[in-house]
């Protein structure tokens, strides 16, 4: 067991060296890394029946997949810059999470085809986030990369991570609300495109509340 934000999540033996040693790297990150990570286990234990996919590779990539935030310090973003300044921080987490993951995964002796695998997907699970890619879909070329990025985007369907990018002051809660609607058309999967148009639907009531 362990216990986030009042949120107990069983994590399988096999995996909890890997959980021991992502997590105080994922609180050195930005805030809510670590929340969203055990989110994004919750979310991959819970549709293992759903939809196929292998749980020995996506459960570490949902604990290890933003970990590379944990390594870009505020003297970094000097070195981050121009017009393409929101695309190249994103491929440097991605970049420097590959990296990490390696590390922890070979640390704990995790089997080496299952690490390559889940290095390479934390290498490439924004690619939907990079403005200018034409055929960012065609870089999802496995079942694997596909569940992933649908359960990475189904958690920000979520008032908790709505509220604190509103908070972060990036956008306002409509415009956030605008690109949720948008990123729905991002989903392969339809079963999870509509549990996130429910998820949606429960954060534009609150809004109307207001
Ligand atoms: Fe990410």
């Amino acid at each position: 067991m362990s216990q986030l934000q009042g949120n107990t999540i069983d994590i399988p033996d096999k995996y909890k060296p890997i959980w021991e040693a992502s997590l105080p790297l994922l609180k050195q990150g930005r805030p809510g890394d670590d929340e969203h990570a055990a989110e994004t286990v919750a979310n991959v234990l819970r549709f293992a029946d759903i939809v196929p996919f292998d749980p020995d590779v996506l459960i570490p990539v949902a604990m290890l997949h933003d970990i590379g935030h944990s390594a870009i310090l505020p003297e970094h973003f000097k070195y981050v810059t121009g017009s393409q300044k929101v695309r190249n921080g994103k491929l440097v987490h991605m970049l420097a999470g590959a990296k990490i993951a390696r590390d922890i995964l070979s640390a704990v002796g995790y089997p080496s085809d299952k690490s390559s695998e889940i290095v390479e997907i934390i290498s490439m699970h924004d690619a939907d986030q990079l403005t200018g890619l034409d055929d960012w879909r065609s870089l999802y070329d496995t079942s694997n990369k596909q569940v992933f990025h649908d359960l990475d985007s189904l958690d920000r369907y979520n008032e908790r991570r709505l509220s604190k990018m509103v908070a972060g002051g990036y956008y306002g809660r409509e415009q956030m609300l605008n690109e949720l609607r948008k990123m729905l058309d991002d989903f392969f999967y339809p079963e999870f495109r509509r549990l996130a148009q429910e998820e949606l639907q429960k954060l534009e009531n609150i809004e109307s509340h207001e």
